[in-house]
């Protein structure tokens, strides 16, 4: 197997963890590079749900070395009590996993923060996961932050005392919240000094090695290209780069490493938190569209790290060829095509109408502020659905005509080959469509 990076191409949520666990057995090295907690990727083995916010997918798979590298930002507590509850499951994680030394933390005044913000009427309300990824991302920009490296230090009790006060100026002063709490940071940094420091090394140096032994690796993004940080739909959006070229830097490795880049996308569309959504048809709440609706609850459309309820619409094309171009992506995974099951007509948006000074215009590429993009409306392609059932399906020719239509349009309009295809939760139901596009 060559590398591949894989990432999802909409608004996170794409079914990633599915597809990374299935790819894992046939790679000798899974990465996660950027994002943290706030991720939650889903993985079903029969009747029993694994779902990892730091560990990488493909953590269940006995020969696969999985690491977490320096750009992501790690939560202790979290991180150890995922690791606890897959060692509780039978799954030797101590074995499997290296952490980059080089990665932030997340501290509990990152959380505070977060929340803070999210509470307060100062700024923009996004919709965060609430896990304090943007304050941690925040500080590893300022220069500010803690990373694992740091908790054998001698500097550290003066880079948590700077810390201290600047966060509790800023929490009691300025958000007018609680100040925070010592012990708390303590008991972090014991934990993680106790526990997460047999696990780090440079990251950087045992990918080399393991590039130079001929092994493969894939490349796990969380969220999706429409959360980056610099491409999406800025500022609703994540605080780190989730596109192909954070793979590199957040591992440290170069553009030679990679062979493939897979994009994995829902057979519909969904987003949590606020932003614009062109092709939104159900929230819970104001739009209320039955085809949106049978998304969300035949989807199972809710959040696996917050268990909000998440915004469904149809598929986009042009999201997808804006992640195309930034990504270099090779071919396509979709993802939950049953769950479009039954429906009398199916939709793909493949543009924007614009007002473009008086006159009607069509684009097909994603304008650079939120509040423009809120205002394009989607144009789309119509066509039948399909009656039958593709739950489960694990070969092309069980496929209805209307789902093989519906696809291939999808090709078409986006400009890529579809190479893989799930058909539900479990690791069973998928259909390997490209043969050679994983050699
Ligand atoms: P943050 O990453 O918690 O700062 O949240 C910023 C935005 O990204 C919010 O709209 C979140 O709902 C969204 N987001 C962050 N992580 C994920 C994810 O893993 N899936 C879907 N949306 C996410």
């Amino acid at each position: 197997m060559g590398n591949i990076i894989a990432i999802g191409i909409q608004w996170g949520d794409e079914g990633k963890g599915k597809i990374i666990d299935l790819l894992a057995p046939d790679m000798d090295v899974v990465a996660r590079f950027q994002g943290g907690p706030n991720a939650g990727h889903t993985l079903m083995i029969g009747d029993n749900r694994t779902v990892l916010h730091h560990i990488p997918s493909g953590i269940l798979h006995d020969r696969t070395l999985c690491v977490i590298g320096n750009g992501t930002v790690l939560d202790p507590e979290k991180l150890l009590a995922e690791i606890d509850g897959l060692v509780a499951g039978g799954i030797p994680v101590e074995q499997r996993l290296k952490i980059s030394d080089r990665c932030q933390l997340i501290m509990p005044w990152h959380r505070q923060l977060d929340a803070a913000r999210e509470g307060s009427k100062k700024g923009t309300l996004i919709g965060t996961t609430g896990c304090g990824i943007g304050p941690a991302y925040e500080d590893k920009a300022a220069r500010r932050g803690i990373r694992l490296a740091d908790l054998s230090g001698t500097h550290l009790d003066a880079l948590v005392r700077g810390n201290m006060e600047y966060y509790n100026h800023l929490l009691v002063e300025y958000y007018h919240s609680s100040p925070v709490d010592p012990e708390a940071v303590r008991r972090v940094i014991t934990q993680a000094q106790e526990r997460l420091l047999a696990l780090t090394c440079d990251v950087t140096l045992l990918l080399h090695a393991q590039r130079q032994k001929g092994a493969s690796i894939l490349f796990e993004g969380a969220q999706g290209s429409m959360l980056d940080l610099d491409h999406g739909t800025y500022p609703f959006v994540t605080s780190s780069n989730t596109t192909a070229g954070a793979a590199l830097s957040g591992l440290g490795m170069g553009p030679g490493a990679v062979d493939q880049v897979l994009g994995i996308a829902k057979a519909y569309a969904t987003r949590v938190g606020e932003g614009p959504f062109p092709t939104e048809l159900y929230d819970g709440n104001g739009r209320q569209d039955p085809a949106g609706k049978q998304m969300a609850d035949v989807g199972k459309e809710f959040g696996a790290t917050t268990g909000r309820l998440r915004r469904t619409g149809w598929f986009d094309a042009a999201v997808i060829r804006h992640a195309v171009r930034i990504n270099g992506i090779t071919g396509l995974a979709i993802t939950k095509l049953d769950v479009l099951d039954g429906m009398e007509r199916v939709k793909i948006g493949t543009g924007y109408e614009v007002d473009d000074g008086g006159r009607k215009a069509v684009i097909d590429w994603i304008p650079s502020t939120a509040e423009a993009y809120a205002r394009c409306q989607p144009v789309y392609h119509t066509m039948e659905g399909w009656s039958e059932s593709t739950y489960g399906a694990t070969d092309l020719q069980q496929l209805p005509e209307g789902a093989m239509r519906f696809l291939r349009k999808i090709e078409e309009v986006c400009g890529v080959p579809v190479v893989m295809l799930s058909t539900g939760p479990d690791r069973s139901h998928v259909i390997r469509l490209v043969p050679g596009f994983f050699a």
